[in-house]
């Protein structure tokens, strides 16, 4: 039985409210990790983020105006989760290289979870003929993608190695040298 509109609308309100709650959240939080990053460019890239972050909960509320609801936040278990493990982390380690380490791989695990929501929620839209909604939706997940980019070069530049594996860029190094032939 194909899924009714009113149902995947609801959903889709849904899903927005709880990345309503987690923008509200990370506002709150990339404040304490830009405190607590060593590197100028990490705390940088925390604090830049942020201030996106607050546009990002701005342009959220345009949807629900859009979807002519009430603008809601709803608990989102998954977001505090992952905020709780970066909480513990810079309430565990000293501030420094290690800990800056840390606090890259806890925010990339956020970035990806909104990657995937912002799919989510843009694929939703879509299907339900909300270009609007789905513009804004889809302006964020860029965003995130390129927040979760800036990430991996501090890391890279920090010497973690850019997250893919030697395997991996041996075999893209041998498939660049078969075209340049
Ligand atoms: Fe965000």
């Amino acid at each position: 039985m194909e899924p009714t509109y009113s149902a995947l609308k609801a959903l889709l309100v849904q899903n927005l409210a709880r990345l309503y709650y987690a923008e509200n959240q990370l506002v709150r939080a990339l404040k304490m990790m830009a405190e607590k990053a060593t590197r100028p460019e990490l705390r940088e890239a925390f604090l830049s983020h942020r201030a996106e972050t607050k546009t990002q909960v701005e342009r959220l509320a345009t949807t629900f105006v859009e979807l002519q609801e009430p603008v809601q936040a709803h608990y989102c278990q998954a977001i505090d989760g992952l905020l709780q493990n970066g909480n513990w982390l810079m309430h565990t380690l000293e501030r420094g290289s290690v800990l800056d380490s840390a606090l890259i791989g806890a925010a990339q695990q956020v970035e990806l979870f909104e990657v995937a929501s912002y799919r989510n929620v843009c694929g939703l839209a879509m299907q339900l003929e909300l270009a609007r909604v789905a513009q804004v939706c889809e302006g964020i997940l860029y965003e995130e993608l390129e927040a979760d980019d800036k990430l991996s070069a501090i890391a890279e530049g920090l010497g973690m190695g850019s997250g893919v594996s030697l395997a991996v860029q041996e075999e893209e190094e041998q498939e660049e040298r078969k075209a340049e032939n």
